[in-house]
């Protein structure tokens, strides 16, 4: 099969780019190098282009005839969403219909999709969160996913573009050959930012409230490692190509960790003290957030094998030390 991976040279993107590497699918990259790098594309065709360049976006597709897309393009922040929504409308839905209208066009019809545990929001309770939870974002970033999603399921009916939308909870860790790993600028995710202080390229860690209905009262969540979410992409795109069946999956470990229990771990694994500082709640951070991955667990014969916590962290920890460093 022929796979265009647009968004390949970002954390996640160049992770699946690095297990597709193994297979016999062929793969290219779709890229405007704006949050990702140019590093990650080595060795691969690098289209440079930006998905809100329409007409350049329908050449590219028209060109090269691929058989599946995998869209892991997109603006990443929640807290940023809320500061500048447009951002965030106009890259992650309106530059994700450009990317449908030209697929419908040329009669592409796989397209396996990023969209997050944000769309979920506020779970009342605290279980396992199913795929058929109300989908209530609480945030401008999970609209724009729950949006595509909807329209995802329009052109399933209208057009037959056949997609499966991969819900990631929190992604993590680094490749376990220390070659590639997380990498984003500015930094907002925990266990990166934990591990900055760690390394010493940060000044202290930033808790955001502490009074939360939890066990510990910091929020929980569930962390889910890169190497495994690259593998639900492979079986996700592989079953989707036989079945033709469009289908929701949760990507998580089924496991919530709190921000205290990884401190805890990030303490043990790096053996430093971490400074930190406590803050207000943040909006639209929810208290719990677990997955229950029983339906992709099913579907697709995947489970996790490197989201223990002692595995994320080392990964993650091995990959910091690199960045620390190079610099
Ligand atoms: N990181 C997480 O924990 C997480 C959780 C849930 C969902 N997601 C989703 O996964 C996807 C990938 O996340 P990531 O952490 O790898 O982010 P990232 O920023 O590392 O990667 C995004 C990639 O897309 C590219 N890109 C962005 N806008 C583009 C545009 N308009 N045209 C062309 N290329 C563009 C960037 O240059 C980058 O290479 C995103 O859609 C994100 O919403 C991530």
């Amino acid at each position: 099969m022929k796979i265009l991976v647009i968004g390949g040279a970002g954390y996640i993107g160049s992770h699946i780019v690095k297990l597709l590497k193994t297979t016999n699918h062929k793969i290219e990259i779709l890229d405007n190098i704006s949050t990702g790098y140019k590093e990650n594309t080595q060795g691969l065709k690098l289209h440079l282009c930006d998905l809100s360049n329409t007409s350049k976006l329908h050449d590219i597709l028209a060109l090269n005839k691929f058989d599946s897309i995998m869209h892991f393009a997109g603006s990443i922040n929640v807290s940023e969403s809320f500061v500048n929504p447009r951002k965030y409308y106009e890259n992650n839905l309106i530059n994700t219909i450009n990317l449908l209208n030209c697929m419908v066009d040329l009669n592409i019809e796989n397209i396996i999709f990023s969209s997050s545990a944000a769309v979920y929001g506020n779970i009342d309770g605290n279980k396992p969160i199913k795929e058929n939870f109300p989908v209530k974002p609480i945030n401008p970033y999970g609209n724009t996913k729950a949006i595509v999603e909807k329209i995802l399921e329009d052109y399933d009916k209208t057009y037959n573009l056949k997609y499966v939308s991969l819900r990631y909870f929190n992604a993590c860790g680094a490749h376990l050959d220390g070659t590639i790993g997380e990498m984003h600028n500015p930094e907002t995710h925990i266990i990166p930012i934990i591990l900055q202080v760690a390394s010493g390229r940060r000044d202290k860690l930033e808790i955001y409230g502490n009074d939360y209905d939890t066990k510990d009262g910091t929020c929980i969540r569930d962390f889910i490692h890169v190497m495994d979410l690259a593998d639900a992409h492979l079986k996700a795109l592989e079953k989707l190509t036989f079945t033709k069946k469009s289908e929701v999956f949760n990507v998580g470990n089924n496991q919530g960790y709190s921000i205290n229990d990884i401190i805890k771990s990030v303490k043990e694994v790096t053996k430093k003290n971490i400074k930190m500082e406590l803050k207000p709640r943040r909006l639209g951070d929810p208290a719990i957030l677990i997955a229950d991955n029983e339906k992709i667990k099913l579907n697709l014969n995947w489970k996790p094998k490197y989201s223990d916590l002692n595995t994320i962290i080392e990964t993650a920890w091995q990959w910091e030390k690199t960045l620390a460093n190079k610099i």
